[in-house]
């Protein structure tokens, strides 16, 4: 058995701070977290902990910095890191204009392998550890990022777009081959260590209705795999797909008339929906991916996350690189603060990094694996450093209470914050001063 502890202080969360309040965290000023054998083994104050531990067992010592477990990213696209903050014009012209012709280099495996060691690499320098991830139509593409994510022993959910109008020939494929290519990777990659497969239709508006019925086909025929697509993102796209889809009663419609609805199907952003929608989605335990970085850039509109806890609909944050300006979940939590005080909502600090954390896990339907430091979890988790520029030391340095020093992070962080990040327990990544 390989044990390590490491003393830090440690934040996690037990459950969701908006229903619990603060006893939904446990914080350890000075703590120390065990793990054996790539799991939580036992979390407490050090002084306690210390005292049980044998002797042989080396403790990293991370004084000083906060260990939180590692960040969740419900939604982003690998093919688009080389495109981020690409500059220009809303959803369907940027698509057109950046997304298609930059996606068309995953045809070739090895391009698409550099791409995903990239960004992958990118995940773990910004202490996401888990994310649900784009492909494009290329089945290829989908293998070089699992091969990769296999290789860091990562927890990644991926699949290969379906997409079969609307776009530019070079980036479709049919029906039928997007039911073979998708039941295909399923075979070979789906629960194959710490993988998920997510069948993919990139949106209503590039399936046709056969296409979109083979999706629904494909969660029928594999129980257990994962759905990913957008919904609702922008105005133009509800016009267009009321246009493509005149027997859905509404944009939702489209996807649950072919069975796309339920637990494991994630849709990004959702955010010009009814009430009668969100109540679909309630009653469907179907999850939304909110993406404030990339409702920002792309001048999508208003996550309205009251209106989503008030209906009972299962939400948590997602990235959406390259529409996304930032891997870095800080940046992204910053700019959820900033999407609900422009609803004269203020998010807490704590419901923040519950979402980044325990509320991803439970979107995921993965909270018994990740999420938090509860013994038997996998040992998954992000070393904060909280001085880690000048600002940051002196800001930092002025908080009265964790809830500051918290709310500092997601204002102020970036990719810098992260002094290193663990996977089961092992380093992934070090950060060089
Ligand atoms: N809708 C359909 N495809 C995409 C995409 O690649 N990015 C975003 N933000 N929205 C989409
Ligand atoms: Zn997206």
């Amino acid at each position: 058995m390989t044990s390590h502890a490491f003393r830090a202080s440690i934040l996690h969360y037990h459950d969701d701070p908006r229903l619990q309040g603060e006893s939904a965290r446990e914080y350890f000023e000075d703590g120390l977290l065990l793990i054996e054998n790539g799991r939580i083994a036992a979390l407490g104050p050090y002084s306690d902990l210390i005292k049980t531990l044998d002797s042989q067992i080396t403790v990293e010592d991370y004084s000083g910095h906060l260990i939180m477990p590692g960040f969740i990213d419900l939604h982003t696209h690998y093919p688009q890191t080389e495109m981020i903050a690409a500059y220009g014009r809303q959803l369907l012209e940027w698509l057109n204009t950046y997304t298609f012709p930059t996606e068309r280099k995953f045809a070739d495996k090895d391009y698409a392998k550099a791409i995903a060691t990239f960004f992958v690499d990118e995940l773990l320098r910004n202490g996401t550890t888990t994310a649900m991830v784009f492909g494009t139509v290329h089945k290829q593409s989908v293998d070089a990022l699992f091969e990769v994510a296999q290789a860091q022993d990562m927890r990644l959910l991926a699949g290969k777009v379906m997409m079969d109008r609307n776009a530019p020939d070079f980036l479709t494929d049919t029906a039928q081959s997007a039911y073979e290519d998708s039941a295909e990777l399923i075979e070979r990659w789906h629960e194959k260590g710490r993988l998920h497969y997510a069948v993919t239709p990139r949106f209503a508006p590039t399936s046709t209705p056969e296409q979109l019925q083979k999706a629904g086909q494909l969660l029928q025929d594999y129980p257990g795999v994962y759905l990913q697509s957008h919904l609702a993102e922008n105005r133009d796209e509800l016009a267009w797909v009321a246009a493509l889809f005149p027997n859905a009663r509404d944009y939702l419609d489209a996807y649950e008339q072919f069975g796309m609805l339920g637990p494991k199907s994630i849709y990004a952003h959702g955010i010009h929906l009814s009430e009668h929608a969100c109540q679909r989605l309630a009653d469907s335990a179907t999850v939304l991916a909110h993406c404030p970085t990339s409702n920002l850039f792309l001048g999508s509109g208003l996550f309205d996350m009251e209106r989503m806890h008030a209906q009972g609909v299962r939400f948590a944050i997602g990235t959406d690189v390259g529409a996304g300006t930032s891997f870095s979940m800080f940046q992204t939590l910053g700019d959820a603060y900033k999407i609900q005080q422009l609803q004269s909502v203020s998010l807490a600090p704590d419901q923040s990094f519950y979402l980044a954390t325990l509320g991803g896990a439970r979107a995921l339907s993965l909270e018994t694996h990740l999420g938090n430091f509860l013994p038997g979890k996998e040992a998954d988790f992000v070393v904060i450093n909280l001085k880690s520029t000048p600002l940051m030391a002196f800001r930092t340095g002025t908080c009265q209470t964790l809830n500051e020093v918290l709310f500092v992070l997601s204002m102020l962080g970036d990719d810098r914050l992260i002094e290193a990040t663990y996977i089961l327990g092992s380093k992934a990544y070090q950060r060089e001063n």
